[in-house]
């Protein structure tokens, strides 16, 4: 058997460690190697703090969007494993695949395996039938899985893992099709039954509001804390509720999906109309990194000094 690339924290805990201890997670989106360096080092002190996110979301959305493709499952993960690769050697981080609907049971078994092989600590999947819309767009027309075959996919994918440290997380899409919280809810509580190592609670309102119900009732069915799996929310559109606030409700993760990516394309449409607007790149270079930062963050400026070490002996 290959054995599997561990990504633990510095204190040595796999993800699911972390998760189960209660620990407060943050994950931010990468969708190729340079933006997941940028998302590993990122480092901000406040007050007495260091804060730095704690694993790198691989997101669909903007994997696909990455090489010019819309989300609709039509990238689909077999092909997503160069790209997967290239994050996790990137990273001592966490890694956190969106692995969409999952597909057909055995080719997520295959997947399963191969993620596990790579040093990818968890994939999650979405209980809506394949292929999938993107969550975030009102107007498509989308159906939730049927439950059953849901949870025999996540039951073979549990067995087909050769560590019970993978995570494969169940993803609740009801709250996006316009279901209740109850609906919802027990879709959690059978998902869970068959293996699922935590929940993603998806929700697309501007308010946090329905997210904070959702996580009070799901207390309220497993009141003691020790048999309840990890929550997981993404707080995209409910963007004024502070992490701090998610975790005291009860989430132990929150991941930033797509930020990075958002961030780039708005900066190459600014950059790309002031280079045609000016006619020359002067007024651009406000909105660009310098080369030289390219060339410290990917590890050329050091290599250069390397050369020269060596041409010095
Ligand atoms: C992604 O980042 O690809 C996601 C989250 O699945 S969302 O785009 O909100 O559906
Ligand atoms: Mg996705």
């Amino acid at each position: 058997m290959i054995e599997m690339k561990k990504k633990l924290s510095p204190l040595g805990h796999s993800l699911k460690q972390r998760l189960q201890s209660g620990q407060n997670l943050k994950f931010i989106e990468a969708h190729n190697g340079l933006s997941c360096l940028i998302a590993s080092r990122a480092q901000v002190s406040v007050k007495d703090e260091v804060r730095e996110f704690d694993g790198i979301w691989v997101s669909s959305l903007t994997t696909s969007a990455a090489r010019g493709l819309p989300d609709m499952e039509m990238y689909l993960l077999e092909n997503r494993l160069d790209t997967i690769r290239e994050i996790v050697d990137s990273t001592e981080k966490a890694v956190l695949v969106d692995g969409d609907t999952g597909g057909e049971p055995v080719a997520f078994e295959y997947l399963c395996q191969r993620l596990e092989r790579l040093g990818v600590s968890g994939i999650v999947i979405e209980d809506k039938r394949f292929p999938k819309r993107n969550s975030l767009s009102e107007d498509s027309n989308q159906l939730l899985e049927n439950p059953i075959a849901f949870c025999e996919k996540i039951r073979r994918g549990k067995d087909a893992c050769s560590s019970s440290e993978f995570l494969i997380v169940a993803r609740l899409e009801g709250l996006i099709l316009g279901q209740s919280i109850e609906d919802t809810l027990e879709r959690a509580m059978v998902y869970i039954e068959s293996g699922a190592d935590a929940i993603l609670v998806h929700s697309r309102l501007s308010e946090a509001g329905q997210v904070f119900d959702f996580a009070k009732k799901y207390q309220e069915n497993f009141p003691i804390k020790e048999n309840r799996k990890p929550l997981i929310c993404v707080p995209t559109t409910y963007n004024a509720t502070f992490a701090e606030d998610l975790f005291a409700a009860g989430y132990s993760a929150v991941i930033y999906a797509n930020h990075l990516l958002r961030a780039a394309h708005q900066a190459m449409k600014e950059v790309t109309r002031s280079l045609l607007l000016e006619d020359r790149s002067f007024e651009s270079e406000t909105r660009c990194s310098k080369v030289a930062d390219i060339f410290n963050e990917t590890g050329y400026t050091a290599a250069i000094a390397r050369d020269k070490e060596g041409l010095a002996l």
